[in-house]
């Protein structure tokens, strides 16, 4: 309320500056967005805004019953917002609005042009596609007409798959687009065959800044919700996702899709599901590099972000998609080699997060609730430039680890600066690459066990520790032993005193 307020009152002081007259009610302001204004175009636009105001007062003195509002003709002085329902889309949701959302689409392509963002790339020129809060029916996906244009927004509305949307598609789908479907189906093939190639030829993206925002998209349990491929800078902001039996969105190839302020879902709950067993696809399958998904919550998926590209980048993610104990996975990283990731400031609530064999992967100053946990899953033995520091981690005291290892297919046996190290727990047993304990004993052996702190299984890389003899001996004493994870100190005699030993799996640094 304070913000409309505000909003009102820089309205009315621009108006005021520029010397302009105009009686508006606070209805008018809420209606100013949807006609689109702008106010940073200078007088001509203030010009057209004062007047668009006036005939809004003018239609509603004189006709009484509510007159369909008629968007300004598409491309008039440079406008570049698209109405849907001029184009005859049905905001009520009941008949398929398919074609016309296309046709507006088509239209912004054919609309005035600003040259070219990236080479081959047409620059569109900011146009806005304005879904006017309304809900459209869509029966195949909305495709853009031909690859190679860009800055275009996609807006304001509800789009829902009818009962025969097809179950492999998706509502938005931002992929080349071909004349026949056969043909589509045989591009599709070609892009999920190779990635490398394509990422390897440079510059033949598919689009670049197309925006998402402001959108519900349910995908009425047949298929998915955004599809992206091949292409740069594209932007998801403020959507809430529902109902997709696959992937809620998919990228694939291209870089830079920062997914913001989201909400994605398969079912609509808020936890404690009774169907939550049954959850399935995945709310969001990255199949790319340098992405973002930042400030998003999963509340319903089998999967919550599944991730093979390297250098993405997640933060202030919430998961409760699934939880781990029916099956499900919070953030999957399957890119065994080179994970390249960094998770930070999220919220891994009842999901876990997987990592097979990382190799650079970051996760830090998260939360872990529900006995949630992350599982290092060997493929091929490495785990090598992994940190895992400054978490939290809370339980139910059933002895669940922190951070756990599978190693069904084979041990870790390249391991490498691997630091687990600074994460608190609660009610879970703490596991950790780095160790502090001490040992009291009269005698000329003292033995300090850390196979219950440390994570790899029979892994000292270094040690540090110091005897404190409390009687009058000054013995000799030595390291003898780290295997299995215990540290043993000998002394030529014995004496009474204690050890004090530090440990750590860590590797080279
Ligand atoms: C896609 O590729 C697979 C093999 O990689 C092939 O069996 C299938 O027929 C292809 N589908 C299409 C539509 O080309
Ligand atoms: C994909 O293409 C790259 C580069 O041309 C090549 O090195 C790689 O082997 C290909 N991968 C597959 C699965 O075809
Ligand atoms: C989960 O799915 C199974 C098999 O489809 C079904 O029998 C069961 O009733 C479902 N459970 C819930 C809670 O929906
Ligand atoms: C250590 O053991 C020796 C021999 O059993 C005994 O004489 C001595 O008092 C013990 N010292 C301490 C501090 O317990
Ligand atoms: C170290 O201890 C293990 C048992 O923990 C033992 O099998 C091994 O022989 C010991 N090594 C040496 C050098 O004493």
């Amino acid at each position: 309320m304070a913000r409309k307020a505000a909003l009102f009152l820089s309205i009315v002081m621009a108006l005021a500056c520029l010397n302009i007259r105009v009686q508006v009610s606070a209805e008018d302001t809420e209606a100013i967005p949807i006609h689109g204004a702008r106010f940073n175009g200078g007088m001509r636009r203030m010009q057209e805004f004062k007047d668009s105001l006036i005939r809004r007062d003018l239609a509603s003195d004189i006709s009484p019953s509510p007159a369909p509002t008629v968007p300004p003709p598409q491309g008039k002085s440079g406008s570049k917002v698209y109405y849907v329902t001029s184009y005859g889309a049905d905001p009520s949701g009941k008949s398929d609005s398919t074609d016309a959302i296309l046709k507006a689409i088509s239209d912004a392509y054919n609309g005035p042009r600003l040259g070219n963002l990236i080479e081959g790339i047409t620059n569109l020129g900011g146009a806005q596609i304005h879904l006017e809060g309304g809900n459209y029916l869509i029966s195949k996906p909305l495709q853009l007409p031909a690859a190679g244009a860009g800055n275009l927004m996609i807006h304001g509305g509800t789009l829902t798959a009818s009962d025969n949307f097809p179950t492999d598609g998706y509502l938005i789908d931002l992929s080349a687009a071909t004349s026949s479907s056969s043909a589509n189906k045989e591009e599709k093939n070609k892009t999920s065959i190779n990635n490398s190639q394509q990422l390897a030829s440079g510059s033949s993206y598919n689009y670049e800044y197309i925006t998402l925002k402001d959108l519900m998209l349910d995908s009425n349990f047949r298929g998915g919700a955004i599809q992206v491929i091949n292409s740069l800078r594209t932007s998801i902001d403020n959507c809430y996702i529902v109902h997709f039996s696959t992937n809620g969105i998919l990228v694939q190839s291209g870089h830079e899709t920062y997914i913001r302020n989201s909400f994605l879902g398969q079912h609509i709950t808020a936890g404690g599901d009774p169907g939550e067993r049954n959850f399935s696809g995945t709310a969001i399958n990255l199949m790319g590099n340098d992405n973002a998904v930042t400030d998003v919550v999963i509340f319903s998926a089998a999967v919550g972000i599944m991730v093979s590209g390297p250098a993405n980048t997640f933060s202030g993610v919430h998961c409760y998609n699934k939880a781990t104990g029916f099956g499900g996975t919070g953030i999957y990283l399957k890119l065994p080699g080179l994970t390249q990731t960094r998770i930070v400031n999220s919220y891994m609530d009842y999901t876990s997060i997987v990592a097979e064999d990382p190799a650079q992967l970051h996760i830090s100053s998260s939360f872990f609730l529900g006995d949630a946990f992350i599982l290092l899953k060997s493929i091929n033995g490495v785990a090598n430039g992994v940190n895992i520091v400054d978490n939290m981690f809370s339980g139910s005291d059933k002895g669940v680890e922190i951070v756990q290892l599978d190693e069904s297919k084979g041990p870790f046996k390249q391991i490498d600066q691997v630091v687990v190290h600074r994460n608190n727990v609660r009610g879970m047993n703490l596991r950790a690459t780095v160790g502090r304990g001490s040992m009291q004993s009269n005698g000329s052996s003292w033995t300090v066990d850390f196979s219950s702190l440390l994570l790899f299984p029979n892994l000292i890389s270094h040690v540090q520790y110091s005897l404190i003899t409390s009687d009058s001996s000054f013995p000799n004493h030595a390291l003898r032993n780290v295997s299995a994870n215990r540290v043993v100190i000998e002394s030529d005699k014995a004496s009474a005193g204690s050890v004090f030993v530090t440990v750590n799996q860590g590797g080279t640094n």
